[in-house]
């Protein structure tokens, strides 16, 4: 795993935006790998300021997020298919047909695992997924005890990630939804470049675990340290637990 400490997150923002306007050079229907969460938020501004100055045609660009909520109306302004449209597809001027979310319509669920990762993998796979980590050691909604071998399937929410969301949800736990969908570990490792960014003193003991413990379900990012293209970008408080 290639470990990066940065000043600060617009520094870690500047090196996802490089990469990807660099991809996006080589190969203009690149698939991005996309999450949402805060840890991405300057990334994605970072990448849509590059995009501009550099007039850089993204409309052949496709996309994939990691998880969707189950249950919840797309059209919900917390859904994660909106707020991937927030973030993602109109500060960049992607074209929303390219980019796919996990599908979370109860009625359809069971079979929306397999379908996401068979479009994965009939775009070519993920070029860079970009990611960020979880107190607790998740990435995407992979929580710990999730196979490391796992696909696109439904998981239940740990009361800990409701409470975490509460706060998008007027601060009502009762409004978050109980379940999900999410890319799993197994799908997130078959993209050929990962990057992890996490920042702030609450992510230390979780990239500790994921670059230097041990590779275990019970900290689903160590995964991390068996692909070939992972980096892991952090500032000085993430990076404090480092040896
Ligand atoms: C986002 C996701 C989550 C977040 C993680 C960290 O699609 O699946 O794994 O990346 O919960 O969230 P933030 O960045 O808000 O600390």
């Amino acid at each position: 795993t290639e470990i990066i400490i940065v000043d600060n997150e617009a520094k870690a923002g500047e090196i996802y935006a490089r990469c990807v306007a660099d991809l996006i050079a080589r190969k203009p229907d690149a698939v991005l790998g996309l999450a949402t969460g805060s840890s991405p938020l300057t990334a994605y501004k970072a990448l849509a300021a590059t995009v501009k100055a550099e007039h850089i045609d993204v409309s052949h660009v496709r996309g994939f997020a990691l998880d969707e909520y189950a249950g919840l109306d797309p059209a919900h302004p917390e859904s994660y298919r909106s707020t991937i449209t927030r973030t993602v597809v109109e500060p960049l001027g992607l074209t929303p047909e390219l980019v796919h979310v996990p599908n979370g319509n109860l009625d359809t669920i069971m079979d929306a695992g397999c379908e996401y990762d068979a479009a994965i993998e009939a775009a070519g796979g993920v070029d860079v997924q970009i990611l960020g980590i979880g107190t607790d050691g998740h990435i995407g909604f992979n929580e710990p005890g999730s196979s490391l071998a796992s696909g696109t399937r439904i998981k239940t929410l740990t009361q800990q990630t409701r409470e975490d969301n509460a706060r998008f949800f007027d601060g009502d736990i009762s409004q978050v939804p109980t379940h999900c969908i999410t890319q799993g570990i197994g799908t997130i490792m078959k993209a050929r470049h990962l990057i992890l960014l996490a920042f702030g003193e609450n992510k230390a003991e979780a990239i500790a675990q994921t670059v230097e413990g041990g590779i275990s379900a019970l900290w689903p990012a160590s995964a991390l340290q068996l692909h070939p293209h992972a980096t892991v970008i952090v500032d000085d408080a993430a990076a404090s637990r480092l040896r």
